[in-house]
């Protein structure tokens, strides 16, 4: 397994770079990750409650899920993890960031090429007409929300048994497989397909760096696997 230094040449040396971030980028900016250590379904299966099953079940609960969350992600701010990885974006020719996160901060930190798997929290879209708006209200007026044609508001993310918007994914997957070097960061590599963007990138030729707090699915087939803090890994990584 290769050090900080070698996986600091290899990100140096990259013209092509794929970063694909989950819940663990944004731990340090205050919001809990779904299953690590201090994470926030401990107490739930994220399987149970992020569902159009639960959805339909009791919409009412699963929306003051979702506004809590809101109002967490609405007090945080972006970390250094979050700030190195839009810096390495500005370095790059060719830099495609894919993320698991639905809280939008990386665009916040100011990243540009932002692939989100899994939509958007801000995002509300009508069960009834279709229409999707961005909201950024904190806590909404009312749970479940309603669109102006009556009908009633989901969250525009992508819950368990639905798709990836098919868009999103053919580009995380076209820049998986044309990377030079894959940055897989925060995340358990445990929810699929976007856990396996990161053995496409390296099936591709990419080298492949894991920077996580614990070991994941993934550590023992990445080519270097940084063990600690995004926030604080990141930053040596991408001087
Ligand atoms: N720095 C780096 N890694 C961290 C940090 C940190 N400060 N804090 C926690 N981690 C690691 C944890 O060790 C864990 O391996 O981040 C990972 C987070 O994993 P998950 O909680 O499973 O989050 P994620 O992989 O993004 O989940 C994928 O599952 O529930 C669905 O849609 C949801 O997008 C989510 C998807």
């Amino acid at each position: 397994m290769e050090s900080l230094q070698q996986a600091r040449e290899w990100l140096e040396a990259a013209s092509a770079v794929v970063a694909l971030t989950g819940a663990g980028v944004s731990a340090e900016s205050g919001i809990p990750t779904f299953r690590g250590s201090g994470g926030l379904w401990r107490q739930y299966r994220p399987e149970d409650l992020a569902t159009p099953e639960a959805f339909a079940r009791d919409p009412k609960v699963l929306w003051e899920w979702y506004d809590w969350r809101r109002g967490l992600i609405a007090k945080a701010a972006p970390n250094a993890g979050h700030y190195s990885l839009a810096g390495l974006e500005k370095r790059k020719s060719s830099f495609v960031l894919v993320t698991q996160n639905v809280d939008g901060l990386h665009d916040r930190a100011g990243s540009r090429n932002v692939l989100k798997l899994h939509g958007d929290i801000w995002h509300l879209r009508c069960t009834t007409c279709g229409v999707e708006h961005r909201d950024e209200r904190t806590p909404l007026p009312e749970l479940p929300p309603r669109c102006d044609c009556g009908g009633m508001l989901r969250p525009g993310v992508v819950w368990f048994g639905e798709a990836l918007p098919m868009n999103v994914w053919n580009d995380a997957e076209r820049a998986a497989r044309s990377a030079d070097v894959c940055l897989v960061v925060g995340t358990s590599s445990v929810v699929y397909p976007a856990a396996g963007l990161t053995p496409l990138a390296k099936r591709a030729g990419a080298r492949v760096i894991e920077v996580n707090l614990e070991e994941t699915a993934f550590s023992a087939q990445a080519d270097c696997s940084l063990r600690g803090k995004a926030g604080e890994i990141l930053p040596e990584l991408i001087r």
